[in-house]
């Protein structure tokens, strides 16, 4: 069964995103093409993967490593263990089957499909998480509790964030092919009931304060630092108060830049755009790039990120926190291979309507070709 075949997506978006809890039962998925305990362990050994593992011993105390690992640690462990492997999703065919099922949301939520592999009775302890997550089991079971409204305080001198007090109100099984969604600031628990894999797809929530904290850098970098409100003196008989009419002045100011709906939306461009690795640039000619692209594929570096707004009539396209305003066709080209796979062959001839762009992309190494 397809994810929203057991319930439609507006009814889905209605009535649970963002607000509680949705258990999609018996997904079907390709345990053949799947995350397997041998792929797992092969990213533990590997440094180029992001992975860490959380240990608890028989006395119940955390500990957090970062990868690389040698894999029979795992094996050999008599504490419990949680490994974890994040972007997994460009690895996996099966999971990047099951995330172009939940592409009915919009990608530039999307952050990445984290692998959690543990063992029996295992669990990295009950939290809260700012994410959108949905939380697929591929291997074993998995229980999980829930609490709806949690006191948002964690313990103290931990490595692990575990929160203070949880009173769970729900416990759910989740066995092969389940997927639990679980919104954000929803406390929960997971505990392996058996070595169990699951597969976390977490999208973002739009975080009053991260939206503040990237507007006022935005805003902080327009601001020339000769600039300043300028007072309108009046003689006083009040000189130590700030008074009604220079107050209401000075908010106007400042709001007037924050109101500039082309400096809003750019952030938000820039804010949704910005990718979690960043790449290097690379110094090359229009004639070089062309005469390379002859013989040469272009590659996606995998990590890019990108999102579109129309602003003043124009459609504009952010790609790791760069802006390129394009047409609709280019729109249409461009959103096709920015979510291509990573292994896939980008051939400059084919593309003559955003040649441009390629060039752009390729200087800022968010397209590469093979062996740079
Ligand atoms: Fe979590």
């Amino acid at each position: 069964m397809k994810l929203f075949d057991q319930i439609s997506i507006n009814e889905f978006l209605n009535e649970y995103w963002e607000k509680k809890p949705y258990i999609f039962r018996n997904i079907s998925f390709s345990k053949e093409n799947s995350i397997k305990v041998e792929d797992l362990l092969m990213m533990a050994e590997d440094e180029y993967y992001e992975t860490r593992a959380i240990f608890q011993n028989l006395k119940g105390d955390w500990d957090v490593q970062d990868g690389p690992f040698a894999s029979k640690i795992f094996k050999e462990q008599k504490n419990k263990w949680t490994f974890i492997a994040h972007n997994t999703e460009h690895y996996f065919l099966d999971i990047k089957n099951i995330k172009k099922q939940l592409e009915v949301l919009p990608t530039w939520l999307f952050d990445d499909v984290m692998a959690t592999y543990s063992s029996t009775g295992s669990s990295v302890g009950a939290h809260i998480d700012n994410y959108n997550v949905f939380i697929m089991q591929t291997l074993g079971t998995r229980k999980w509790l829930l609490q709806q409204n949690p006191i948002h305080d964690y313990q103290e001198k931990l490595p692990v964030r575990i929160l203070k007090e949880f009173i769970p109100d729900t416990e759910i099984m989740l066995e092969e092919g389940d997927m639990i969604y679980i919104p954000p600031h929803f406390a929960h628990h997971g505990i392996s009931q058996s070595e169990s894999i699951s597969l976390s797809f977490g999208y973002k929530s739009l975080e009053n304060k991260t939206i503040i904290d990237h507007l006022c850098v935005n805003l902080l970098d327009k601001y020339k630092s000769d600039s300043f409100f300028k007072t309108k003196l009046q003689k006083t008989n009040d000189p130590g108060t700030i008074d009604k009419e220079t107050l209401s002045k000075l908010k106007e100011h400042i709001q007037h830049d924050l109101s500039d709906d082309v400096f809003f939306a750019k952030s938000m461009g820039a804010l949704n755009s910005e990718s979690k690795r960043p790449t290097e640039i690379l110094e090359i000619n229009h004639d070089e790039f062309q005469e390379h692209a002859k013989e040469n594929p272009l590659f996606k570096d995998e990590f890019v990120r990108h999102c579109f707004i129309e602003i003043d009539s124009k459609i504009h396209l952010f790609v790791n926190k760069n802006e390129f305003i394009i047409t609709n066709t280019q729109k249409e080209t461009l959103n096709h291979i920015l979510n291509f796979d990573h292994h896939t062959e980008i051939v400059l001839k084919d593309l003559p309507e955003i040649h441009n762009e390629l060039y752009e992309l390729t200087k800022l190494g968010i397209l590469f070709f093979d062996g740079e």
